[in-house]
Protein backbone atom coordinates (compact mmCIF):
# COMPACT_ATOMS: atom_id res chain seq x y z
CA UNK A 1 0.00 0.00 0.00
CA UNK A 2 0.98 3.34 -0.87
CA UNK A 3 1.93 6.39 1.94
CA UNK A 4 0.67 9.93 1.06
CA UNK A 5 1.31 13.00 2.47
CA UNK A 6 -1.06 15.38 3.98
CA UNK A 7 -1.08 18.67 6.07
CA UNK A 8 -3.93 18.25 9.26
CA UNK A 9 -3.81 21.40 11.53
CA UNK A 10 0.22 22.10 10.16
CA UNK A 11 1.32 18.89 10.63
CA UNK A 12 2.69 16.81 8.25
CA UNK A 13 1.04 13.34 8.30
CA UNK A 14 2.01 10.46 6.47
CA UNK A 15 -1.15 8.39 5.66
CA UNK A 16 -1.65 5.01 4.16
CA UNK A 17 -3.62 5.27 0.66
CA UNK A 18 -7.17 3.96 1.46
CA UNK A 19 -7.37 5.77 5.13
CA UNK A 20 -9.77 8.42 5.41
CA UNK A 21 -8.94 11.73 6.58
CA UNK A 22 -10.09 11.48 10.35
CA UNK A 23 -8.19 7.73 10.36
CA UNK A 24 -5.28 9.70 9.12
CA UNK A 25 -5.88 12.09 12.10
CA UNK A 26 -6.10 9.63 14.61
CA UNK A 27 -2.95 7.65 12.93
CA UNK A 28 -1.12 10.93 14.26
CA UNK A 29 -2.76 11.87 17.48
CA UNK A 30 -4.89 14.79 16.11
CA UNK A 31 -7.72 14.35 17.82
CA UNK A 32 -11.91 14.54 15.67
CA UNK A 33 -14.89 14.38 17.59
CA UNK A 34 -16.83 11.30 15.95
CA UNK A 35 -20.43 9.87 17.26
CA UNK A 36 -21.24 7.00 15.07
CA UNK A 37 -17.49 5.92 14.19
CA UNK A 38 -16.28 2.54 15.50
CA UNK A 39 -13.04 1.66 13.69
CA UNK A 40 -13.68 -1.73 13.76
CA UNK A 41 -17.23 -0.99 11.68
CA UNK A 42 -17.87 0.17 8.17
CA UNK A 43 -17.87 4.07 7.54
CA UNK A 44 -21.44 5.34 8.09
CA UNK A 45 -21.34 9.19 7.87
CA UNK A 46 -24.70 10.09 9.71
CA UNK A 47 -23.89 12.20 12.88
CA UNK A 48 -21.50 14.71 10.75
CA UNK A 49 -19.89 15.97 14.17
CA UNK A 50 -16.54 14.77 12.39
CA UNK A 51 -16.89 17.71 9.65
CA UNK A 52 -13.59 19.43 8.90
CA UNK A 53 -12.35 21.92 6.08
CA UNK A 54 -10.06 20.08 3.27
CA UNK A 55 -8.13 22.34 0.89
CA UNK A 56 -7.09 20.65 -2.22
CA UNK A 57 -5.80 22.63 -5.38
CA UNK A 58 -6.60 25.74 -4.01
CA UNK A 59 -10.23 25.10 -3.17
CA UNK A 60 -11.81 24.51 -0.03
CA UNK A 61 -14.53 22.36 0.89
CA UNK A 62 -16.51 20.73 4.33
CA UNK A 63 -16.28 16.94 4.02
CA UNK A 64 -17.33 14.67 6.11
CA UNK A 65 -13.85 13.54 7.44
CA UNK A 66 -14.95 9.55 9.02
CA UNK A 67 -15.81 9.40 5.72
CA UNK A 68 -13.75 11.33 3.39
CA UNK A 69 -10.49 9.62 1.74
CA UNK A 70 -7.31 10.71 2.84
CA UNK A 71 -5.34 12.46 -0.36
CA UNK A 72 -1.62 13.51 -0.92
CA UNK A 73 -1.62 17.00 -0.65
CA UNK A 74 -4.54 17.76 1.52
CA UNK A 75 -4.60 20.15 3.72
CA UNK A 76 -7.00 19.85 6.57
CA UNK A 77 -8.45 22.12 9.20
CA UNK A 78 -10.09 20.41 12.12
CA UNK A 79 -11.21 23.30 13.28
CA UNK A 80 -12.35 26.99 12.90
CA UNK A 81 -15.00 29.18 13.10
CA UNK A 82 -17.03 27.42 10.27
CA UNK A 83 -16.18 24.10 11.58
CA UNK A 84 -16.89 24.84 15.61
CA UNK A 85 -19.96 26.67 14.34
CA UNK A 86 -21.26 23.72 12.51
CA UNK A 87 -20.71 21.14 15.54
CA UNK A 88 -22.35 23.47 17.64
CA UNK A 89 -25.39 23.17 15.81
CA UNK A 90 -25.32 19.51 15.41
CA UNK A 91 -24.57 19.36 19.55
CA UNK A 92 -28.03 21.33 20.18
CA UNK A 93 -30.30 19.56 17.61
CA UNK A 94 -29.02 16.28 19.29
CA UNK A 95 -29.42 17.53 23.19
CA UNK A 96 -33.09 18.17 21.79
CA UNK A 97 -33.19 14.28 21.83
CA UNK A 98 -30.89 13.41 24.46
CA UNK A 99 -30.02 16.23 26.63
CA UNK A 100 -28.26 13.85 29.80
CA UNK A 101 -25.88 12.41 26.98
CA UNK A 102 -22.41 12.26 29.07
CA UNK A 103 -21.06 12.35 25.79
CA UNK A 104 -22.77 14.92 24.29
CA UNK A 105 -22.59 17.24 27.18
CA UNK A 106 -18.60 17.41 27.02
CA UNK A 107 -18.41 18.04 23.54
CA UNK A 108 -21.25 21.05 24.11
CA UNK A 109 -18.68 22.39 26.88
CA UNK A 110 -16.42 22.32 24.41
CA UNK A 111 -18.25 24.18 21.41
CA UNK A 112 -20.54 26.28 23.71
CA UNK A 113 -23.13 24.52 22.60
CA UNK A 114 -26.23 26.02 24.52
CA UNK A 115 -28.21 22.46 25.41
CA UNK A 116 -31.69 24.27 25.46
CA UNK A 117 -31.62 26.19 22.13
CA UNK A 118 -33.78 23.83 20.27
CA UNK A 119 -37.60 22.25 21.66
CA UNK A 120 -36.82 19.24 23.57
CA UNK A 121 -37.84 16.14 22.24
CA UNK A 122 -36.90 12.97 24.47
CA UNK A 123 -36.57 10.45 21.66
CA UNK A 124 -33.06 9.86 23.94
CA UNK A 125 -31.77 7.41 20.45
CA UNK A 126 -29.59 9.79 18.51
CA UNK A 127 -29.25 7.18 15.47
CA UNK A 128 -25.88 6.81 15.56
CA UNK A 129 -26.84 3.44 13.98
CA UNK A 130 -23.34 2.08 16.68
CA UNK A 131 -25.58 -0.78 18.66
CA UNK A 132 -27.23 -1.78 14.99
CA UNK A 133 -24.43 -1.68 13.15
CA UNK A 134 -22.35 -3.59 15.79
CA UNK A 135 -24.89 -6.09 16.20
CA UNK A 136 -24.97 -6.90 12.23
CA UNK A 137 -21.35 -6.45 11.29
CA UNK A 138 -19.46 -8.23 14.22
CA UNK A 139 -21.59 -10.19 16.10
CA UNK A 140 -23.74 -11.18 12.41
CA UNK A 141 -26.53 -11.56 14.94
CA UNK A 142 -29.35 -8.66 13.73
CA UNK A 143 -30.52 -8.77 17.36
CA UNK A 144 -31.25 -4.85 17.28
CA UNK A 145 -32.32 -3.07 13.75
CA UNK A 146 -33.53 0.34 12.91
CA UNK A 147 -37.51 0.02 12.37
CA UNK A 148 -39.43 3.60 10.43
CA UNK A 149 -37.77 6.41 9.00
CA UNK A 150 -37.21 9.81 9.12
CA UNK A 151 -38.34 11.31 12.23
CA UNK A 152 -40.19 8.43 13.07
CA UNK A 153 -36.93 6.25 13.07
CA UNK A 154 -35.75 4.72 16.10
CA UNK A 155 -34.19 1.43 16.84
CA UNK A 156 -35.89 -1.79 18.09
CA UNK A 157 -34.73 -4.91 19.67
CA UNK A 158 -36.01 -7.90 17.41
CA UNK A 159 -37.39 -9.96 20.80
CA UNK A 160 -37.03 -13.72 19.46
CA UNK A 161 -33.22 -12.99 18.85
CA UNK A 162 -32.14 -10.42 21.30
CA UNK A 163 -34.04 -12.76 24.09
CA UNK A 164 -31.48 -15.33 23.02
CA UNK A 165 -28.33 -13.62 22.25
CA UNK A 166 -28.04 -10.06 24.35
CA UNK A 167 -27.80 -11.21 27.86
CA UNK A 168 -24.38 -12.82 27.36
CA UNK A 169 -23.33 -10.33 25.37
CA UNK A 170 -24.01 -6.55 25.51
CA UNK A 171 -21.03 -5.56 23.62
CA UNK A 172 -22.94 -2.72 22.07
CA UNK A 173 -24.32 -1.27 25.35
CA UNK A 174 -20.85 0.83 26.13
CA UNK A 175 -20.98 2.28 22.62
CA UNK A 176 -24.50 4.52 22.94
CA UNK A 177 -23.84 7.65 23.33
CA UNK A 178 -27.08 7.91 24.80
CA UNK A 179 -29.06 5.82 27.54
CA UNK A 180 -31.71 4.97 25.11
CA UNK A 181 -30.23 1.27 24.24
CA UNK A 182 -30.16 0.47 27.96
CA UNK A 183 -33.86 1.48 28.26
CA UNK A 184 -35.06 -0.55 25.04
CA UNK A 185 -33.40 -3.24 26.59
CA UNK A 186 -34.99 -3.19 29.76
CA UNK A 187 -38.31 -2.94 28.16
CA UNK A 188 -37.69 -5.57 25.99
CA UNK A 189 -36.93 -7.84 29.27
CA UNK A 190 -40.00 -6.79 30.80
CA UNK A 191 -42.42 -7.16 28.03
CA UNK A 192 -41.02 -11.21 27.73
CA UNK A 193 -41.05 -11.75 31.49
CA UNK A 194 -45.22 -9.96 31.19
CA UNK A 195 -45.69 -12.80 28.34
CA UNK A 196 -46.81 -10.03 26.57
S1 LIG B 1 -29.72 3.33 20.76
FE1 LIG B 1 -27.78 4.37 21.21
S2 LIG B 1 -26.21 3.24 19.98
FE2 LIG B 1 -28.23 2.70 19.17
S3 LIG B 1 -28.60 4.14 17.46
FE3 LIG B 1 -29.56 5.05 19.30
S4 LIG B 1 -27.99 6.37 20.19
FE4 LIG B 1 -26.92 5.02 18.75
S1 LIG C 1 -18.33 10.36 13.03
FE1 LIG C 1 -18.28 11.03 10.98
S2 LIG C 1 -20.34 11.34 10.48
FE2 LIG C 1 -20.42 10.54 12.53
Amino acid sequence: MSKILLNIDGKEVTAQEGMTVLEAAQSAGIFIPTLCHHEKLEPFGACRICMVEAESHGRTKLVVSCVYPAEEGLVVRTRSEKIDRIRRTILELLMAHAPDSEQLKELAAEYGADADRFEKEGSFCIHCGLCVRYCAEIKKKNAVGFVDRGTRKEISFVPEIALKECENCKECFPLCPTSYLQAAWVLVKALASDGS
